[in-house]
């Protein structure tokens, strides 16, 4: 287990606050900029944490699986989305490539990817382009002078101060394309057609 795992594991009750917000935010901000409708979609959720983007995406009309390698995280989005629990997966993507998993239409990871070192993106890049069949979609932070949120990137010792200058680049170098969809200003959405040829 990485130690960001074993991070997400002792502080689930407390991100669980932020699900209702996180929910809304989702609803209302984030999917309207997609650039497809997610009604149909067979969707895998990466780093889908307490579920807040998983549940958003399933009231649109999605076929949601969520994966996460924190059990507590996952335990709290259970209860979370209480009847209509959505399915889920404890898996540290980082070791297990998900190699069974079918291939669906989007996967998408929300603010995951920078709390993960270089070469551990890199392996994260890999199983979304191997699993996903039209889109892959990245949500996360750009780059902000707000000192809570740096703090909080400072506690979680990921790799966040670098990433939110390199994304953009690594992942046109990566994929070879990239939509940039800003949508606030501390967030933006990275999308990637998956297989697209120029
Ligand atoms: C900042 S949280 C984001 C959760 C959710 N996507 C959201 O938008 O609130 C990052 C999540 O990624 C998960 N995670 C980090 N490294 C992981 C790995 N190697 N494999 C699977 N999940 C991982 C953590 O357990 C945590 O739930």
């Amino acid at each position: 287990m990485t130690k960001h795992i074993r991070l997400f594991n002792r502080i689930s009750f407390f991100y669980g606050w932020f699900f209702r917000a996180q929910k809304k935010h989702y609803l209302n901000r984030v999917i309207p900029k997609l650039p497809f409708v997610l009604k149909g979609l067979k969707i895998i959720d990466l780093g889908a944490g307490t579920g807040a983007l998983s549940s958003a995406m399933k009231e649109k009309g999605a076929d949601v699986l969520m994966v996460d390698g924190s059990e507590k995280m996952l335990a709290i989005a259970k209860k979370k989305q209480g009847k209509d629990a959505l399915p889920y997966r404890i898996a540290d993507v980082l070791h297990d490539p998900l190699d069974d998993l079918a291939s669906v239409d989007v996967v998408i990871s929300a603010y995951m990817a920078h709390g993960l070192v270089t070469k551990d993106r890199f392996k994260l890049y890999e199983t979304m382009k191997r699993l996903s069949q039209k889109y892959i979609v990245f949500y996360e932070h750009r780059k902000t002078n707000n000192l809570f949120i740096k703090f909080i990137e400072y506690l979680e010792g990921g790799d966040y101060f670098n990433y939110v200058v390199v994304a953009e680049k690594e992942l046109r170098e990566y994929f070879g394309h990239l939509h940039v969809i800003p949508v606030s200003k501390r967030s933006t959405l990275y999308v990637i057609e998956n297989n697209f040829k120029v």
